[in-house]
């Protein structure tokens, strides 16, 4: 089921490999890290290897090693292998032709779990027409518009005050993403060797872009009704971080939210250390409580909270736009960082994110239903045929975070792929490893689809044991 999808440089397979050995290198180590890798979704099935000579220098290891490690993954199935076209990674019992130049496309049957997106809501083509029409205005202008549009900025800011925090517009920085916006904050408030303080399990771009800038993230485990204050304010204290980085709002991939009087202790702790923290609300307008929402963080601790924003689940990830919000002068800061990175956002997706701004709540008022209808269905369905699953019903997002009973996520994903699903372990979410009782199952896909998913599943799972049978605790827990 896989195919030539990429290819992995040298470089970046050293930079995936991090920390892969802490005495001597050997090859099993590194045929176990590599297999780690594909195992967690860092090498999806098909992305090619460097050329063995390339690998060898990259990690600063003999080819033997290397040429070592190779053919043990190829006889666990986890790589393959041709002359001439070098080696490209698989999954086990792969049944699809694994020659990288003979690829049959992937059946329409396949179903890919991986990502929990929407698609994008009929309003936005629409918007789109509109943008169109106003695009001409900006056609005679240089385009750069460094820090966003001005109309954009002011409907994001009024959102925030609409929210109980008062903004400014000129506290909004517009970006390519909410990951964009993290990675700016982060090289402009974190240096190599410094610590940057996480959520276990959390969203794992961030750990990525924390390990990028040679920063280390501490984990504080959250609990299974939130987040452990007590735990975050010692770790605070601790070790010392230079940055937090937390999803108060229906966190990924627990989806749980933060109460008011959490949001109030973590802003006291924050002020205490003098702490900055990068509050992620990606999520934010996935509620899917009937509940009043807490203010945003930032209105119990305006100066230390930074927060991002994103069009990404609210209307579509394909807009590729999001936001910081900060004090000015950080705003101001971090687009001289960003010069070197990128000179903007496109204006045709701003015009058209500021037409869904106008008037954003029927949309999300029609996208919450729909997720709650699909989470509905992918409970019952789990309830059927995977009874021995528990997980909390969450509060918001677009995840069940599974418990499975036993460590068998790595092996389930091995086995989902032969019954043609797509799968991520719960250790992608893990700072290091471990997880491995979790799953995350997003419900952003059709009911049917979802249907056949947990069907799928429970006949990968069978073999495994321990992920099926009844649980004493097989009522969702809230
Ligand atoms: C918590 C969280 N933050 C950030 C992102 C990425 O957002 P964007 O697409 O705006 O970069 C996601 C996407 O899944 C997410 O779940």
């Amino acid at each position: 089921m896989s195919r030539v999808i990429g290819r992995v440089g040298a470089r970046g397979i050293a930079d995936l490999l991090q920390d892969w050995h802490s005495g001597r290198p050997s090859s099993r180590g590194l045929h176990r890290a590599v297999r780690r890798l594909v195992l967690d979704g860092r090498l999806p099935p098909g992305t090619r290897l460097p050329a063995e000579r390339e690998f060898a220098e990259a990690l600063g290891v003999s080819r033997t090693l290397v040429v070592r490690a190779l053919e043990l993954l190829r006889e666990e199935g986890f790589a393959a292998s041709r002359q001439g076209s070098g080696s490209w990674v698989r999954l086990p019992g792969d049944r699809a032709n694994p020659d990288p130049g003979g690829w049959p496309p992937a059946t329409g049957e396949f179903i890919n779990l991986a990502q929990a997106t929407l698609p994008a809501p009929p309003e936005l083509t629409t918007a789109l027409d509109r943008a169109r029409c106003l695009l001409p205005e900006y056609l005679s202008g240089h385009g750069y518009q460094a820090f966003g549009l001005p109309e954009l900025r002011e409907l994001i800011a009024a959102s925030y005050a609409r929210r109980g925090l008062p903004t400014n517009p000129q506290q909004i920085l517009v970006t390519n993403g909410a990951q964009h916006g993290f990675a700016l904050v982060l090289r402009a408030l974190v240096s190599p060797g410094e610590r940057v303080l996480v959520e276990h399990p959390t969203y794992p771009n961030p750990l990525q872009a924390i390990r990028g800038v040679g920063a280390e993230a501490v984990a504080v485990p959250m609990l299974a009704q939130g987040w452990d204050l007590e735990l975050m304010s010692a770790t605070l204290h601790q070790a010392n971080p230079k940055l937090a980085y937390l999803i108060p709002d229906f966190q990924n991939p627990t989806g749980i939210r933060m109460g008011a009087d959490g949001r109030e202790r973590l802003a006291g702790m924050l002020r205490r250390t003098r702490t900055p923290a990068v509050i992620d609300e990606t999520l934010v307008d996935l509620d899917l409580t009937d509940g009043e929402a807490p203010a945003p963080v930032a209105a119990f601790d305006e100066g230390r909270v930074i927060t991002l924003g994103s069009a990404g689940k609210s209307f579509w990830g394909g807009l590729r736009l999001g936001w910081v919000r900060a004090p000015e002068d950080l705003v101001q800061r971090l687009l001289l960082d960003r010069a070197a990175v990128d000179l903007g956002s496109p204006v045709l997706e701003q015009l058209l994110l500021t037409e869904l701004l106008r008037e954003p709540e029927p949309v999300l008022r029609r996208r919450r239903e729909e997720v709650a209808r699909l989470r509905d269905v992918l409970i019952a369905e789990l309830a059927e045929h995977l009874p021995g699953w528990r997980f909390r019903v969450p509060d918001g997002g677009l995840s069940l975070w599974c418990d499975l009973g036993s460590p068998v996520s790595s092996r389930l994903v091995v086995a989902a792929e032969q019954h043609g699903l797509r799968l991520v372990p719960g250790s992608r979410f893990a700072v290091q490893g471990s997880l491995d009782r979790y799953l995350r199952f997003p419900y952003t896909l059709p009911a049917e689809e979802l249907r056949q998913s947990v069907r799928r599943i429970a006949a990968a799972a069978a073999p495994l044991g321990g992920t099926s049978g009844p649980c004493p605790l097989d009522v969702p827990v809230n």
